[in-house]
């Protein structure tokens, strides 16, 4: 029979793989809760309605859609944010303020599958809802710095760049951009270094603008601080309390967290649900798409039937996130697994006491193996060797008599014979 291949834009996870994914998940998971963010989750397929509510959405075209037996229109979850709103809107009156969730969760969607972007990924989400200051946005932006300490990155790896939905629209309606022009530009500053310079330029200049409003949507565009805007805009009130806004974010941070951020009016987010900060987080080489997106999308929960409520968040992938890691070298080395012990047996007549000694140390709490495919002695302290083992427990030596064994440390390569009574109360008490 012909081999069957995993689906295009899919990956397998072999226990290297699934160690360094159970990584990522142990780092993200750590960090929400020493935040103070409850773990919660929904279901891996949605009603496609969730979805398409909120039709025009690239994710829509993105979404793994199918009818169920019983006919049911039904989409594979692309992201967590539509069933989070449903959850929240669910139990909206019965959830204590501000609500503080995280989730990690398997999404799928149907994109070009390239380097970083796949059709199936996990991504980590955290949102505030119930709180509408910038100080739940600057919440979001420190945890997932603290994700990117936790990885071991540094503000000269990568970067926070952060902008804002509400300043953008309050600027571009300013500039006199009519309601058709304005989505056209933020279409153009969403695809900026995705695609080639060129085709930014040409969709530049296909929006229907003059040129003294297309020369500053560009100026807008290559903003790198908040410094240039006064003088742009003069004290026009409407920009003034947006940029204050946006300032009050990078200042609750802190000075060291704020190394890490920089403004680009360059970052508009895809999704449609975006209402105020908006920020995305890449790697400084800008070889990597982004490794995390968010803001603040405080008309979501009312869009999904619920009372209005204010709300922020951010997802982090774990395709981009591994490749950057690779890139850098950044794997922590303790990935491989070690087992603590491996008790191997001599002769036959000794077999039926190994899975009782493994059993005991197992229920020690540490780590014991044993080998299941009758190799003789020497291969089975070379596959102890080979898994990283510490300590090597001889059952059935000659040197021993019933009740004793060999206990071989594969580190120093110093041995001893041991009561097993008296092993098991060290390894108990710790000293083994
Ligand atoms: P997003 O920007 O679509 O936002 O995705 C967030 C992150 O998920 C991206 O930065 C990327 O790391 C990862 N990601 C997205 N699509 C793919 C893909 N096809 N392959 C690999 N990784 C991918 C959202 O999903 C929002 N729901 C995030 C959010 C939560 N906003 C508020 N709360």
């Amino acid at each position: 029979m012909a081999k069957i291949s995993a689906p295009k834009g899919t990956r397998d996870f072999y226990p290297d793989e699934m160690r360094r994914r159970r990584y990522l998940e142990d780092v993200w998971r750590r960090v929400s809760l020493r935040a103070g963010f409850e773990e919660v989750d929904g279901p891996i397929f949605e009603s496609l309605e969730l979805y398409i509510q909120k039709a025009g959405e690239e994710i829509v075209t993105q979404l793994y859609n199918f009818e169920d037996k019983g006919g049911r229109p039904i989409a594979i979850r692309p992201e967590f944010t539509q069933s989070l709103a449903r959850m929240v809107v669910a139990r909206q009156a019965a959830l204590p303020r501000p609500i503080k969730w995280f989730n990690i969760s398997r999404c799928c969607r149907y994109e070009r599958a390239q380097k970083g972007r796949l059709r199936e990924f996990f991504q980590w989400n955290c949102d505030i809802l119930g709180a509408e200051g910038p100080a739940a946005d600057a919440e979001c932006i420190a945890v997932a710095i603290d994700a990117l300490q936790e990885f071991g990155l540094t503000k000269e790896q990568v970067e926070v760049r952060l902008s804002s939905r509400k300043l953008l629209s309050v600027m571009l309606a300013k500039l006199g951009l009519s309601d058709a022009a304005i989505p056209k530009v933020y279409l153009v500053l969403d695809k900026r270094g995705k695609v080639p310079a060129d085709v930014i330029h040409h969709m530049i200049n296909e929006i229907e603008m003059t040129e003294d409003q297309r020369k500053r949507v560009v100026d807008i565009m290559d903003m790198s601080s908040l410094d240039g805007l006064p003088s742009f805009f003069g004290d026009d009130p409407e920009v003034l309390e947006q940029l204050r806004e946006l300032s009050q974010v990078v200042s609750l941070l802190g000075d060291d967290a704020a190394q890490f951020v920089r403004i680009d009016f360059g970052i508009v987010r895809g999704l449609a649900y975006y209402t105020g900060p908006v920020w995305e987080v890449f790697d400084k080489t800008g070889t990597l798409r982004s490794l995390c997106g968010g803001g603040r999308y405080d008309n979501l929960i009312a869009a999904s039937g619920g009372k209005a409520m204010p709300a922020c968040g951010f997802g982090a992938g774990d395709v981009t996130m591994g490749l950057l890691l690779d890139s850098l070298h950044a794997w922590p080395n303790d990935l491989t697994p070690r087992a603590d012990f491996y008790v191997s047996c001599v002769q036959a007549a000794s077999v039926s006491k190994v899975l009782p000694l493994v059993r005991r140390l197992r229920s020690l709490g540490r780590s014991a193996i044993h080998d299941l495919i009758s190799s003789n002695i020497a291969r089975q302290i070379k596959n102890a060797d080979a898994m990283g083992v510490r300590y090597n427990v001889v059952i059935g030596s000659h040197k021993c008599s019933d009740d004793e064994v060999i206990l071989g440390n594969m580190r120093t390569h110093e041995e001893r014979t041991i009561r097993i009574q008296d092993l098991l109360k060290s390894v108990q008490d710790g000293t083994i």
